[in-house]
């Protein structure tokens, strides 16, 4: 990860089929790591978070925690620590918020804490409009004023937040987040009802609850928080990346089963294991935290639907299209959450891919073999599902735009290379 200078763009260069074997250790999970980063805001006292993944939206919540006004340290390799000494300021900032669209996750906190919060409005992104309004409608029902103007939410509630029913309409793991985050220093009883129950959002009720938070049911689509005076600080240790996991399950899967996987989080991939059991494909423990993935006949096409936890998640959607799209027979992938997610189609397409979208599903004809060629990594998943692709392709595959790689997977092309990958990183000046 480094800072680029104009005109010069990175580039990852996979040489395909090469044997991968030895073993590979998961980190800890991004989508955990964010928001255990915002509860921080939630005490005056030091907040330990080990496990940490070295990624840039990590970097740009340290950037923004920083902005706010916290002393973060470096304690040892991937343990940081958090104070928030002297509030510098209760703003997250457009050019913070427009890198990474979980920064909307410091609103609850700041508001709750200091009765006020300003933060730039996340735009859409690539995999669609991801709009806030759910984060806004609970906030308001919790006695908060919000103005959306100039581009920015101003959201204040000087005598603080009061405790109230909120029923998300849609399930949202970052609004499920958000509320829960404001709820624990709100006065009285908040139900949030139609909560998301992924892993992530228990792994930050675990933290808050070590912080003294009052907290029953996360893990459940009823979540009820007591409102608490205060918060402590806590050592905490983010749990391990489970999208991270499944994509390295589809690449030890797709090299028939030479890899040890550590740190793998097997019960919280429970439908994965099951759909890829239906694919031929076995996810064998070999033991607490480690897994082997054997094959178990012939690989067969399958089909899949993105949903909420405790199903088929959207973030390995992509990496499942590629492995998919080298098994003989049809599939199907709809894609339930976000209405734009496969832009990855066109560039596995460039690898001799044949898939047709149309809508939410996407129709995948496997094809014997995939063949290196130039494509772009269209978002943070897909980015992965372009690196999968290379893996496997005969030839070189080049992979531009890859600071979505960067964004969420710790040192992928790394990892790759102790396996036996053939991946390098490269550089090259363009012409604009
Ligand atoms: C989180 C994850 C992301 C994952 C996604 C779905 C983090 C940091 N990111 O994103 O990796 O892909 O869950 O599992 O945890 N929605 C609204 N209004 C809102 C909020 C959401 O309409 O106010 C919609 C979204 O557009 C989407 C759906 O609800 O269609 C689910 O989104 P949500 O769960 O909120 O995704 P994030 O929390 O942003």
């Amino acid at each position: 990860m480094i800072d680029l200078k104009e005109g010069v763009v990175e580039y990852l260069e996979i040489e395909g089929q090469k044997e991968l074997k030895g073993a590979v250790r998961i980190s800890g999970a991004k989508n955990a790591a964010l928001p255990d980063m915002a509860a921080a805001i939630l005490t005056d006292e030091t907040v330990i978070l080990e496990n940490i993944p070295y990624l840039l939206d990590v970097s740009t919540m340290k950037n923004l925690l920083e902005h706010i006004g916290f002393r973060i340290e470096e304690k040892e390799n991937s343990v940081l620590s958090f104070r928030l000494e002297r509030v510098a300021s209760l703003e997250a900032p457009y050019e913070l918020v427009s890198k990474m669209r979980a920064s909307i996750l410091v609103l609850g906190p700041l508001l709750t804490r200091f009765g006020y919060a300003k933060v730039a409005l996340p735009g859409g992104c690539s995999i669609g409009t991801r709009p806030v309004d759910l984060h806004l409608k609970a906030l308001k029902k919790m006695g908060a004023k919000i103005k959306v103007e100039h581009g920015y939410i101003y959201a204040e509630a000087p005598r603080g937040l009061k405790g109230s029913y909120i029923h998300f309409s849609k399930k949202s793991v970052t609004g499920t987040e958000n509320i829960m985050m404001a709820a624990v220093l709100a006065e009285g009883e908040t139900i949030i009802d139609n909560a998301a129950r992924e892993p992530e959002v228990v792994d930050l009720a675990n933290m808050l609850k070590k912080m003294g938070a009052d907290i029953k049911g996360e893990g459940t689509d009823t979540i009820v928080i007591k409102g608490v005076k205060r918060l402590k600080g806590t050592d905490h240790r983010i749990i391990p990346d489970r999208i991270e996991a499944g994509t390295f399950a589809v690449i030890s899967a797709l090299f028939d089963g030479n890899i040890i996987i550590e740190e793998y989080p097997y019960e919280y991939l429970g439908y994965v294991h099951a759909l890829l059991e239906k694919m031929g494909v076995n996810v064998v423990k070999i033991s607490q935290n480690q897994v082997v993935i054997k094959r178990s006949g012939r690989l067969k096409p399958v089909d899949i639907q993105t949903k909420e936890y405790p199903y088929f998640p959207t973030d390995l959607q992509a990496q499942f299209m590629t492995f998919l799209s080298v098994i003989e027979g049809s599939s199907k992938i709809t894609e339930n959450i976000f209405e734009n997610r496969f832009m990855h189609v066109p560039e596995l397409r460039r690898l001799g891919a044949d898939i047709t979208v149309s809508g939410r599903d996407a129709f995948i004809k496997g094809v014997k073999s995939l063949s290196g060629a130039q494509v772009k990594a269209t978002d943070l998943r897909a980015s992965a599902a372009m690196v999968i692709a290379g893996l496997i392709a005969r030839g070189k595959t080049r992979i531009y735009d890859i600071y979505h790689l960067d964004r969420g997977y710790e040192n992928l092309d790394s990892k790759l290379r102790l396996l036996g990958a053939s991946v390098k990183r490269g550089f090259e000046e363009i012409n604009s």
